[in-house]
């Protein structure tokens, strides 16, 4: 790199409190070194904010004015074509990987935050429908030694979801189901059954077929529990380049009263709501059958 460039970059490090100079040599800051101890996380935001970037500069006014052409054009919906996740040809494997590497990543930190807020020792039986890897599963496992967890979720990603957690001493208490595409009757014996980042996928009429199944399939006491991004809201300061992928689902994120009201009117009792301030509000309901 000629020298003007390297002072380019110097000066944007700096300005970015990355590195700084001290004694004559450009060292990193001990905040940076400390932000490096989560290089996945944010190595995995990065990329994910590349791959998109291009739906919010070039195709902001669509997303504003024409949700369904947004839809029809928008790289994010491409990235993640659940259809894929049914044929097990190399590329569909290589698609649905890619998309896997975002959703496992956000949900080994997110997972900490739930687990933080709900008291899993009780129990015993847990279903995650879209449990997705099993990495938010293997994060309750571990807390939780008793805890034995089933994954329901697209073939492709079940395959996926078994290769990352063999090895993990927990494997064998996390098993995987293949749904089919559309709201199915789910397996019956649990006395937990979770929807994490999951109902926010699909529209009212499914996300309320989801819960009605998972009333059904749930042991009578048992626990739902509902774990999901709030709406965006821009408040004073500008959202962050990080959040662009999530900022281009902002149609999709309910307000957990919106759960709430469906979870008591399919017959849940003890409905509970608690916000998790994450880069962004999160919220845990929780209900009783
Ligand atoms: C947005 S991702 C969330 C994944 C994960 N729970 C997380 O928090 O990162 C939605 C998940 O739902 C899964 N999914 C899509 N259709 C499904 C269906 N009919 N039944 C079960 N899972 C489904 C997807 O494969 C994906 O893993």
């Amino acid at each position: 790199m000629e020298s003007r460039a390297l002072h380019l970059l110097l000066g944007m490090l700096r300005a970015g409190l990355v590195v700084e100079e001290r004694e004559g040599r450009v060292e990193l800051t001990e905040s940076f070194k400390m932000a490096l101890r989560y290089r996945d996380l944010i190595e995995a935001k990065l990329d994910f904010a590349e791959l998109v970037a291009g739906d919010f500069v070039g195709k902001f006014t669509t997303l504003l004015a024409q949700p369904g052409r947004f839809f029809e054009q928008a790289r994010i919906f491409d990235l993640f074509s659940y259809d894929r996740c049914f044929d097990s040809t190399p590329e569909n494997l290589a698609m649905t990987r890619r998309w896997m590497r975002f959703t496992t990543t956000l949900t080994k930190y997110e997972a900490q935050a739930c687990i933080d807020h709900h008291d899993f020792t009780t129990c015993r039986r847990l279903l995650d429908v879209g449990g997705n890897s099993g990495e938010f599963a293997l994060r309750i496992c571990r807390a939780n030694p008793r805890v034995r967890a089933t994954i329901l979720d697209l073939p492709l990603v079940c395959g996926i979801g078994q290769e990352h957690v063999r090895g993990e001493p927990e494997a064998v208490r996390i098993d995987f189901v293949s749904a089919g595409a559309a709201p199915a009757d789910f397996p019956k014996g649990f006395d937990t059954i979770c929807f994490k980042s999951m109902l926010h996928d699909w529209p009212d009429g499914d996300m309320v077929e989801f819960l009605e199944r998972a009333y059904q399939s749930l042991d009578s006491g048992g626990r739902l529990l509902i774990f999901e991004r709030g709406m965006v809201e821009i408040g004073a300061s500008q959202m962050p380049y990080s959040l662009i992928p999530i900022m281009l689902f902002f149609r999709s994120y309910r307000s957990p009263e919106d759960y709430a009201w469906h979870l008591d009117r399919i017959g849940f009792r003890d409905i509970k709501i608690q916000v998790i301030e994450l880069e962004m509000p999160f919220y845990l309901i929780t209900a009783v059958k």
